[in-house]
């Protein structure tokens, strides 16, 4: 037996790299495809230097996929949109660490809402944040890039930190998910280090046709499982 996260392999294609003038389409394509869960990234302008969508646009994807809506906040505050955010559909629901005092407060509002919890850790945010706050973690979201665009360059430093978080979450039932640069050249990486949760934007949807979105994801899954000592 290796070290290897036990916790199940997921390849959670990232929307913001899709073609958001045909949004139902392109999520009922990648849920064909083979994604396990759908990551909405949604961005204020003001935490992060971008702006994407919000709950309402949630909401109107929700019918298209039944899989897991993993959403991802990179917005300050985001206490006053937690509700709306669950409302739209989502199961998971990650807020960053840097984005506030109270994050405690965060996760613990996000589970009355009867959603699963995440914490999301930029770059240079070291992961004491989540010692504290380990009893009210569902995942823990690391970033591999500096949050606010897709299609930028994994950063290798990030490995290392999510060994950590596999030694600091180890024993909870707590998913691993690393988010920003992923390909199939790094994925193997990234799953030996602990990672199970594997967001992938671009490495996805290049090609703009399902089948190709299908090979994306086989080969990230390929190269992650590989690393698991899974058949893949
Ligand atoms: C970046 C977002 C990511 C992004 C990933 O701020 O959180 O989810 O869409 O895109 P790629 O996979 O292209 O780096
Ligand atoms: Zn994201």
């Amino acid at each position: 037996m290796s070290g290897f996260a036990p916790r199940p392999l997921i390849i959670a294609p990232s929307i913001l790299a899709s073609d958001f003038s045909k949004l139902g389409e392109e999520v009922r394509a990648v849920d064909a495809a083979g994604a396990d869960w759908m990551h909405l990234d949604v961005m204020d302008g003001h935490f992060v230097p971008n702006i994407s969508y919000g709950p309402d646009v949630i909401k109107a994807m929700r019918p298209h996929s039944k899989k897991i809506f993993d959403t991802h906040l990179m917005i300050a505050p985001c206490d006053p949109y937690l509700e709306a955010f669950a409302k739209a559909g989502s199961d998971i629901i990650t807020v960053h660490a840097e984005a506030g005092p109270h994050l405690h407060r965060s996760l613990q509002a996000i589970r009355a809402l009867g959603k699963k919890a995440g914490v999301s850790l930029n770059p240079a945010t070291p992961i004491g944040q989540l010692e504290y706050v380990l009893d009210l973690l569902d995942l823990v979201l690391v970033m591999s890039v500096n949050p606010g665009f897709g299609g930028q360059t994994f950063i290798p430093a990030v490995l290392s930190k999510i060994r950590d978080v596999k030694a600091l979450t180890a024993g909870r039932p707590i998913d691993i998910e690393v988010d920003g640069g992923v390909t199939p050249e790094v994925a193997g990486q990234i799953a030996a280090a602990g990672a199970n949760a594997l967001v992938a934007g671009s490495a996805v949807f290049k090609g703009g046709t399902q089948d190709s979105y299908k090979a994306n994801i086989a080969a990230i899954r390929h190269a992650a499982g590989h690393a698991r000592g899974e058949a893949a």
